[in-house]
């Protein structure tokens, strides 16, 4: 049977950038049919019915069937899989915190929506920002189902940080391995190196080669490279990232349902694993075991990155003390 998935602000770019993919069958294989659901504000609906015209012109073979609606109960029902996606991007200047009065109110009804009307497996990823405390509202208000079928998207933060460090080492990205993100999608996050590998080995010896002091490197250089490349591509090219946050979107559905073979990084619920408060989305290393999320337990983690977890997981007690606040949560 074909897999049933809802794309929120599907006529929007980063919509506009997934849906052929999925089409074609880059998230969930070669061998799966799909079936999409394309659910959009009114305003929005004109571009995701073209984007649906244009997905019936590429002819893929595993795509069954397309369906545009502007009703949720209608786009979650009988969903698998929901890519929450719809909301609005920030601008030149913006921090993703300045979105949350905006976005907050979207998350609320889809969350009651998919509870009502989605399949028992369904697995729900936020990609609209502020994504971790979106993901945290919409799970708030899935009554019945477990928090920890929602997520929010970090893997394209960690996408970022192996690029940044394969670069760095002259290595290629497909060696870079266990380069967590840690705590909130946003300038506070805590790309961590400590426990990388090159080819399967600690990037220590050649990390010091490169850069000379590591510490020194990763405060000036690489954290904040990664923590605001968010930032930089608004600058650069004037508006939000949209096919790097497709493909990681891609990237992380993938590894939550076919599995992983080693860590990598995602926003799941925090049970109080490394001190992170109960109840918040958090991104923490993670591997995909039989269709579910596990945090990756037992790192050493000394002061300095403590320091910097703490950080992050407290801006997120602030984002859900200000929904708290606005009456969402
Ligand atoms: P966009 O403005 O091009 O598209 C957003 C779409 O969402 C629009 O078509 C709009 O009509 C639709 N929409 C708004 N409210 C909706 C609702 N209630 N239900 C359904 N659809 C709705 O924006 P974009 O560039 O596609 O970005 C979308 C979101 O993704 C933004 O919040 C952006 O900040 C975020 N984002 C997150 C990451 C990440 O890594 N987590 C990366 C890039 C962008
Ligand atoms: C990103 O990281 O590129 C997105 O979250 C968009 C943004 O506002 O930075």
């Amino acid at each position: 049977m074909a897999t049933t998935i809802t794309i929120t602000g599907a006529g929007g770019q980063i919509g506009y950038a997934l849906l052929f993919r999925i089409a074609a069958g880059d998230m969930l294989g070669a061998d799966e049919p799909v079936r999409l659901r394309l659910l959009e504000i009114p305003q929005g609906l004109g571009a995701a019915e073209g984007a649906a015209l244009e997905l019936q012109d590429g002819a893929f073979p595993l795509l069954e069937h397309v369906e545009v609606t502007d009703d949720a109960a209608t786009g979650f029902e009988g969903a698998n899989i929901a890519l929450l996606v719809g909301a609005r991007p920030r601008g030149p200047g913006m921090e993703r915190a300045d979105l949350l009065a905006a976005n907050a109110g979207i998350f609320g009804p889809q969350g009651a929506a998919i509870a009502a009307r989605a399949a028992s497996d369904i697995r729900v990823t936020v990609v609209g920002n502020p994504a971790n405390t979106n993901a945290l509202i919409a799970a708030s208000a899935a009554e019945g189902v477990p928090a920890e079928r929602f997520t929010a998207l970090t893997r394209l933060d960690e996408n970022r940080a192996r690029a940044q460090l394969a670069q760095t080492l002259g290595a290629s990205v497909s060696d870079i391995r266990r380069v967590p993100i840690w705590g909130n999608h946003s300038a506070t996050q805590f790309p961590d190196t400590s426990h990388a590998t090159v080819a399967g080995a600690p990037v220590g010896a050649l990390l010091v080669d490169r850069v000379g002091d590591v510490r020194r490197w990763q405060e000036d250089t690489f954290i904040p490279r990664v923590a605001k490349r968010g930032a930089e591509i608004i600058e650069v090219r004037g508006s939000s990232s949209v096919a790097s946050a497709a493909s990681a979107t891609i990237d992380h559905v993938r590894d939550w349902v076919q599995g992983t073979d080693d860590w990598t990084s995602a926003g799941v619920i925090s049970h109080g694993e490394y001190g992170v408060p109960e109840g918040l989305i958090s991104s923490f290393p993670v591997r995909s075991v039989a269709g579910r999320w596990s945090i990756v337990e037992g790192l050493e983690i000394d002061d300095w990155a403590r320091a910097r977890v703490d950080a992050s997981v407290a801006e997120l007690v602030e984002e859900r003390e200000a929904v708290r606040a606005l009456g969402m949560l």
